[in-house]
């Protein structure tokens, strides 16, 4: 057998999942096998991936996500690999193509890394695996953030979309998912007159016009065009200057 064949062998039985480890004595949570590139350029339109917008990759493998994200889409991208040879060939991929500061390639293990920073999370892995990193994007991922996993679902979260993509002799499944919630800027007591003592740019000034307490970020981002990470970065210098309270996270 191939690897390749041992993994949909895998994949298949889902051996890999704890009730089969005393069988199959794997050191990693799951294989390399990379994602054909026509998958990935996919997987990252489905998440709607913006200029600017941060994505994690979990298991960079070769890196072709992270590298796509950062040439293709304008992405500042990051991976987490826990096996060295694989982290330095991407570390080498990204020198290489002059990519070192869009593209972040982290030696180490995902359950263990923080991901809390990212607007969109990729992943090859496996059900079983998916359910085992599920209670960590639930807790560390914040409202909006779009999870796209190719081949596997996320037991029990229901997908916005699924697509299935035949490519490179077998076809492939997009699940897109997105983590539900909401968060809402709450402007401080007195803004109107709080307001006439500071001078603001236009973007600050649209994005303040905006926000009720009512309101997402989510929605002003759509009302502005902003991505959600810039409105929530115009959000958080309103609060340093006194004119927002907080931002309220509902999930
Ligand atoms: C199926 S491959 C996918 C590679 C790449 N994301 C892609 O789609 O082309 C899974 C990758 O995850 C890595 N990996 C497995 N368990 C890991 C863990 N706990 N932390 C970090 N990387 C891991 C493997 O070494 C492998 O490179």
């Amino acid at each position: 057998m191939s690897d390749f064949d041992d993994y949909y062998y895998a994949v298949e039985k889902d051996i890999y999942s704890p009730n089969f480890f005393p069988y199959f004595n794997m050191p990693y949570d799951v294989p390399f096998v990379p994602t054909p590139e026509v998958v990935v350029r996919r997987m990252l339109q489905l998440a709607n991936v913006k200029r600017g917008e941060v994505v994690y990759d979990l298991g960079c493998g070769d890196g072709r996500i992270v590298i796509m994200a950062a040439r293709e889409f304008g992405a500042q991208s990051a991976c987490i690999e826990i096996r060295k040879d694989l982290y330095e060939q991407t570390l080498r991929r990204v020198k290489d193509l002059g990519l070192e500061d869009r593209v972040k390639v982290i030696y180490g293990n995902f359950f263990e890394e923080s991901l809390s920073d990212a607007d969109v999370v990729t992943m090859y892995l496996l059900t079983s695996v998916n359910e085992r990193i599920k209670p960590k994007l639930e807790r560390e991922l914040r409202p909006g953030v779009r999870v796209v996993s190719h081949d596997f679902e996320v037991p029990g979260w229901k997908p916005l979309i699924v697509e299935d993509l035949y490519e490179e002799w077998r076809s492939h499944k997009i699940y897109l998912y997105k983590i539900p919630g909401l968060e809402i800027p709450i402007p401080t007591e007195e803004l109107e007159e709080k307001v006439k003592n500071v001078s603001l740019d236009d973007v600050h000034m649209n994005v303040l016009e905006l926000i009720d307490g009512n309101r997402s970020i989510e929605e002003i981002s759509n009302k502005t065009q902003l991505t959600m990470r810039a409105v929530r970065e115009i959000v958080n210098d309103l609060i340093k200057r006194g004119l927002v309270k907080e931002i309220r996270v509902i999930k």
